[in-house]
């Protein structure tokens, strides 16, 4: 597995679990990885996508536990999603996929103290996004690199087919406003790799 942006920040998507934590849901869940992570945190988990292929290969990759992992084959935007049921939903590189506004729906499944967390992506806006993003391409360049030594030396990797991508049409300046407008109290943190962390606890 090349090196993966969105995995390298499962451990601190992770550290965003409210303590006592005990729903996920997971959101564009692909192939499960995070699902899994949060199963292997003791979290009862629904990966929830609409992606046919990714769903026969996360159920087919089954859950290491201690919690539980369910698979919905389904539309994050039109799923039946109960009211304030969640202690964390999270979205990673899976939002730009849908209408932002979507994030409503999050919020109302999340139970009271819940915490919605999104690995997006969005254009820069500001001089410090550019400069953060900037920085990324020599990190990036390494990291690879390593990951490919790695690689090689355990007599290669397995490769998984790929999620669904897309592209995105938001700027962080968007994002940011969007946020604010719809998740009042939340925070959009520009990260290294071309991504950024919004991060929202409901009251
Ligand atoms: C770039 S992949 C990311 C997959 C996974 N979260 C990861 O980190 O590897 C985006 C995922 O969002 C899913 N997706 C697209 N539209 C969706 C929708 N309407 N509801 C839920 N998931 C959706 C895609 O099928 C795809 O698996």
């Amino acid at each position: 597995m090349p090196f993966n942006h969105n995995d390298r920040y499962h451990p601190r998507l992770v550290r965003l679990v409210p303590p006592g934590a005990r729903t996920a849901l997971d959101v564009g869940c692909g192939s499960g990885r995070f699902a899994r992570r949060l199963a292997a945190h003791g979290l009862d988990v629904e990966g929830i996508d609409p992606s046919a292929e990714m769903i026969g290969i996360a159920t087919a990759t089954g859950s290491p536990g201690p919690g539980t992992v369910t698979y919905r084959h389904e539309d994050v935007t039109t799923a039946e999603l109960p009211q304030r049921r969640y202690d964390v939903i999270t979205c990673l590189a899976s939002l730009h996929h849908v209408p932002f506004e979507t994030v409503t729906r999050l919020r109302t499944a999340l139970a009271p103290g819940g915490v919605l967390a999104v690995l997006g992506l969005a254009t820069p806006s500001t001089a410090a996004d550019h400069a953060t993003w900037l920085g990324a391409a020599p990190v990036n360049v390494a990291a690879r690199l390593l990951v490919h030594v790695g690689e090689r030396l355990n007599g290669g990797a397995d490769d998984e087919p790929r999620a669904p991508v897309r592209d995105w049409i938001m700027s962080m300046a968007d994002v940011r406003t969007e946020a604010a407008r719809l998740l009042p109290g939340s925070t959009v943190r520009t990260l290294l790799f071309w991504r950024y962390l919004l991060s929202y606890r409901s009251v």
